[in-house]
C-alpha cells in the first residue's frame, strides 16, 4: 500500500522518529559534497524546511540533477533525529521522485534575497517565499480568528451585494458595472446613456462599503457582521490604499457609541491574541527579519487601554504640539494619517480612538450630537497605520435623517429601502468597519499593503 503523504507542519513530532514517511514539497536549496546532499523541503503548510539527506551511494549523480531550487519532489524514506544545527529531525531518502523541475536559468526565485517590489512583479510565485508565506499563512488565521469572535458572540455572518446601485458612503469613487457596449452606448433623446438598456436597467456599480445593507441585518436580526470585499476606485497611490480590499463591517442594534468602542477593542485585541497564538513562527519569522519591534508592538496593543478621545481634543493637541505638518491642522480638517500617528507613536504611545468629528467631514448617515457641528463618529488609529477601523452611531431618527440626506443633495429614491429602517421600529444602532489589509500590515509589520494581499489591485495595476 501506497505510503500516506504526511505534511511538514505535522513531522516534527517525536512519535514519527524512526518510521517510514512520504513527503512532498518544492525544493528551497540544495547544497552537500560527492558523499551526500542535503535538500531543504518546503511543502507551504509552515515556516520550517524539512531537511532531506541524500546518500550518493544509493542514487545517481544523473538522477539528481533535476533536483535544483523550485523543483517539485515526492520524497519517501525514514524520519531520523537529526545531528545537525538548525532541525530536529531530517529524511534519509529512500525514493525521490521528481514532479517537476525548475530550470534555474528560468526560475525568478532561484536566488534568495529579492526586495518585496521584485516580489510584487512576482505576485504568482511570491507565495513560495518564506515572507509571503508567513503573511498569507497569517492572514488565513486572521479570517479564521474573525469569524470566530463573532460566531462566539452570537452575531450571524451576513452576506451583503457586492453589485449596487447607490453610492450611499461617498467613500471615493466607485467601479461602474455595465454590460452595454461602451463603443456604442444606447442614447437618451438628450444625449445622456441610455441606462434602461443595461442588465439592471439601471446605473450599477461595486460596493464601497456592506454597511447600509448590514444595518437592515443589524435592525432584524439584532447583531451582524459582514466579512467581504469593498471596492474603491479613488487613485491614492499610498502603502495604505487598495482598489480592492476586505472589510468586515460589524452592526447592532441597541449599541451606542461607548459599546461600539468596546467592541471595536475587544475585537482587535482578540484578533492580536489569536495571531500571536496561532502564528508564533511566522510572526517570529518576520520579526527577525524585518522588524524586530514588532512582538513587543503586538503585545503592547494587547496590554494597554486605548485612549478614548474627542476631535476636537486631538487637534487642540496636535496644535500645540509646536509640530510641522505636511498637511496643516486645524478644526475642520480630515485627519492625515501623519497627524492619527502624531498621536499615537509620539504622543499617546498607544492605540486612539478618536471621536466626535466634524458633521462635514463624514457620512450623512452618522448621528448627530446637540452641538450640530460634530458626529458620533470614531475612528481607532494604530501605531505604523493611522486609521484602522471607522464606525459610529446612526442617525436612528427619520426627520434628522431625512434632513440630513437632502442637505447633501443625496438622491432620496435610491435611498427609500434604506429610510424604511427608521420609518418601521427605528431603534438606536452602531456599528464599524476594519480593513482586513490595514490589520494583516499591523500584525506582520509588513510596511505596503501591496504585500498582505495575494494579488493586489491599485491604479494601472491588475496583472495577476
Ligand atoms: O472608514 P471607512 O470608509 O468606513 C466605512 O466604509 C464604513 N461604512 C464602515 C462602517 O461603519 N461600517 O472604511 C473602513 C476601514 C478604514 O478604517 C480602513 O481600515 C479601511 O476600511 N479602508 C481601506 N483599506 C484599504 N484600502 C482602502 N482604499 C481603504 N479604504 C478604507
Ligand atoms: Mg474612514
Amino acid at each position: 500500500m501506497a505510503l500516506k503523504r504526511t505534511k511538514i507542519v505535522d513531522i516534527f513530532s517525536p512519535e514519527l522518529i524512526g518510521e517510514q514517511v512520504c513527503v512532498k514539497g518544492w525544493v528551497r536549496t540544495r547544497r552537500g559534497n560527492k558523499h551526500v546532499q542535503f535538500v531543504a523541503l518546503n511543502d507551504g503548510s509552515t515556516i520550517k524546511n524539512l531537511q532531506i539527506v541524500i546518500d550518493l551511494e544509493k542514487f545517481g549523480e544523473d538522477e539528481l540533477k533535476p533536483i535544483t531550487t523550485g523543483s517539485s519532489l515526492h520524497v519517501e524514506g525514514t524520519l531520523v533525529a537529526s545531528q545537525g544545527k538548525g532541525q530536529t529531525v531530517e529524511v534519509q531518502a529512500q525514493s525521490i521522485e521528481i514532479y517537476g523541475t525548475a530550470d534555474p536559468d528560468e526560475y525568478p526565485l532561484q536566488k534568495k534575497g529579492h526586495t518585496l517590489e521584485f516580489l510584487r512583479e512576482k505576485a504568482h510565485l511570491r507565495m513560495r517565499t518564506n515572507t509571503f508565506g508567513a503573511v498569507f499563512r497569517i492572514r488565513h488565521h486572521l479570517a479564521f480568528a474573525i469569524h470566530k469572535f463573532f460566531n462566539d458572540k452570537g452575531f450571524f455572518y451576513m452576506h451583503t451585494p457586492l453589485i449596487t446601485a447607490s453610492d450611499c458612503e461617498g467613500a471615493g469613487d466607485m467601479f461602474q458595472v455595465t454590460t452595454l457596449n461602451l463603443g456604442d452606448l444606447p442614447k437618451n433623446e438628450d444625449g445622456s446613456n441610455d441606462y434602461t438598456k443595461d442588465f439592471f436597467g439601471k446605473p450599477t456599480s461595486l460596493t464601497v462599503s456592506g454597511q447600509l445593507e448590514g444595518e437592515l441585518g443589524a435592525t432584524s436580526l439584532g447583531a451582524i457582521y459582514t466579512f467581504g470585499p469593498t471596492f474603491r476606485a479613488e487613485n491614492s497611490n499610498t502603502p495604505r490604499h487598495l482598489a480592492e480590499f476586505w472589510m468586515i463591517e460589524p452592526e447592532v442594534a441597541f449599541n451606542d457609541i461607548t459599546d461600539n468602542m468596546d467592541l471595536a477593542e475587544e475585537f482587535i485585541k482578540y484578533c492580536v491574541q489569536y495571531a500571536l497564538d496561532h502564528c508564533k513562527d511566522d510572526i517570529e519569522f518576520l520579526n527577525q527579519m524585518y522588524d524586530n519591534t514588532l512582538i513587543d508592538r503586538l503585545q503592547g496593543v494587547l496590554k494597554q487601554e486605548f485612549v478614548r478621545l474627542s476631535y476636537t481634543e486631538g487637534i487642540k493637541i496636535l496644535e500645540e504640539s509646536g509640530k510641522k505638518f505636511e498637511f496643516p491642522v486645524k478644526w475642520g480638517v480630515d485627519l492625515q494619517s501623519e497627524h492619527e500617528r502624531y498621536l499615537v507613536e509620539q504622543h499617546f504611545k498607544r492605540p486612539v480612538i478618536l471621536t466626535d468629528y466634524p458633521r462635514e467631514i463624514k457620512a450623512f448617515y452618522m448621528k448627530q450630537n446637540d452641538d450640530g457641528k460634530t458626529v458620533r463618529a470614531m475612528d481607532v488609529l494604530f501605531p505604523q497605520i493611522g486609521e484602522i477601523i471607522g464606525g459610529s452611531e446612526r442617525e436612528e431618527n427619520y426627520d434628522k435623517l431625512i434632513s440630513e440626506i437632502e442637505r447633501r443633495g443625496i438622491p432620496m429614491k435610491d435611498m427609500w429601502w434604506y429610510l424604511e429602517t427608521r420609518k418601521f421600529g427605528t431603534v438606536p444602532h452602531a456599528g464599524f468597519g476594519l480593513g482586513f489589509e490595514r490589520l494583516i500590515l499591523f500584525v506582520t509589520g509588513m510596511a505596503n499593503i501591496r504585500d498582505v494581499i495575494p494579488f493586489p489591485r491599485t491604479p494601472n495595476n491588475a496583472e495577476f
